[in-house]
């Protein structure tokens, strides 16, 4: 789960990574509040989950309160690259002398952590990456020893930080590294970790010249630590999520919107991929219908769980059809059966027609049985077909006749 960056900045507040004063605003109004409390110029920033805000024209200098009133008026509302802005971030403006670039990440193919540092930071780090890949210090950190003050001097020589920020940017890879552990993190990015001119007079109050602050953050969490960390839920855009994958998600269901017509149920998540692509290619020769989701009901499914999926997809207006694909394992295909009944009878209970036509296909262990259970209990609208190709063409063909 990636944060936004007010996000980030409050984590890195909490760990100890140094941060200018700033104050979040969802309208033009609570956006000149913020400044007049911050005092001084102040830098109105978008609040996109995409990067390249300032280019696109999200990060804008505001002189005063009211100005910071007009320039939040152009950002909120603005695209960028498919983000809308609902919030922006008034962050106190700084007098920058120099741009640097520090983060840790999870490097799956060493099996690993790496520290990545530059004395060249702003501008996009990838473009540094290719261009001039010299000046990107990689540094491989252990995750049992982390790191260490020995560690953060290693890795402040590795990129060539100037000696008179050393010992600043040693601290606050440190704290960053807290932040890293601490939250479960996957990538912890500051870019761009900045030198305050010294100087300077015209600074935001709370500001002193010299400094090293973390200007931008990025904070991309593992959602695998979720149990441990009852405090992330809180960080979920609420307002982003789908409300049928959130609804799916409070009912322990692995399911993904799509943007077809054809609702598709399977046990493992391999075969509900794999469905996925029979069902697309079946849907060619039926006006192009295609998959209105991903859905993965499990291995041990009960009549709970299906009636807890057939819920979830026939709620979506969008699916014309459903196909049930399901291959008897551990869970053989009589229980399978037995379940659809049940789940029909469940629905029934809760209210709720079936009232599009599904296609299911039991294969495996005990399919012979799971097929007459489910012709002998004759349910409206339901249809059996033996081959996965042959149901997903008859769920295509009925999605595409309605
Ligand atoms: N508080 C601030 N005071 C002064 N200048 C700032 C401030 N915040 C950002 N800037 C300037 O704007 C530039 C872009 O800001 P920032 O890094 O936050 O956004 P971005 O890089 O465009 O977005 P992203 O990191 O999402 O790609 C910075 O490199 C810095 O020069
Ligand atoms: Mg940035």
């Amino acid at each position: 789960m990636d944060l936004f960056e007010y996000q980030a900045r409050d984590l890195f507040a909490k760990h100890g990574v140094p941060v200018l004063p700033a104050l979040v605003a969802g309208t033009p109004e609570e956006a000149e509040a913020a400044a007049s409390s911050l005092g001084g110029k102040t830098v109105v920033k978008a609040q996109v989950k995409t990067g390249g805000r300032g280019k696109a024209g999200g990060v804008k200098l505001a002189a005063d309160p009211a100005d910071a009133r007009e320039k939040a008026g152009q950002i909120l509302g603005m695209d960028i690259k498919g983000h809308t802005v609902h919030k922006v971030m008034l962050a106190a403006a700084a007098q920058i002398e120099a741009e640097y670039y520090v983060s840790f990440l999870l490097d799956r193919a060493n099996r690993t952590f790496l520290a990545m540092a530059s004395v060249e930071g702003g501008m996009e780090i990838e473009e540094i990456a290719v261009t001039k890949p010299e000046a990107l210090a990689k540094v491989p950190v252990d995750a049992t020893e982390g790191v260490t003050a020995e560690k953060a001097r290693e890795i402040v020589a590795a990129a060539n930080f100037p000696a008179e920020v050393a010992d600043q940017v040693a601290d606050v890879l440190q704290s960053l590294w807290k932040v890293f552990v601490a939250q479960d993190a996957l990538l912890v990015e500051v870019n761009p970790l900045v030198l305050l001119k010294s100087e300077d007079g015209s600074a935001a109050p709370g500001l002193s010249g010299g400094k090293i602050v973390a200007l931008d953050g990025k904070v991309s969490l593992d959602a695998n630590a979720a149990f441990r960390q009852p405090g992330h839920a809180e960080l979920e855009d609420k307002a982003a999520a789908d409300p049928m994958e959130a609804e799916a998600k409070e009912k322990h269901l692995n399911y993904v919107k799509l943007d077809g017509e054809v609702g598709v149920i399977g046990n493992g998540a391999g075969l509900v991929m794999s469905t996925l692509d029979v069902v697309a290619y079946a849907g060619e020769a039926h006006g192009g219908v295609k998959p209105a989701n991903f859905l993965d009901i499990g291995g041990g499914a009960s009549a709970e769980v299906m009636a807890n999926g057939l819920e979830i997809i026939l709620g979506d207006p969008a699916v014309k059809s459903v196909f049930v694909n399901v291959f008897g394992g551990i869970t053989a295909c009589d229980a399978v059966a037995n379940g659809i009944v049940q789940a029909f009878a469940l629905l029934g209970s809760r209210g709720e027609v079936v009232d599009k036509p599904l296609v299911v296909r039991l294969d495996g262990n005990n399919a012979q049985l799971g097929r007459e259970i489910l012709t002998e209990a004759a349910l409206p609208g339901l249809e059996q077909v033996d081959t996965m190709d042959g149901a997903a063409a008859r769920a295509a063909e009925l999605a595409a006749a309605k």
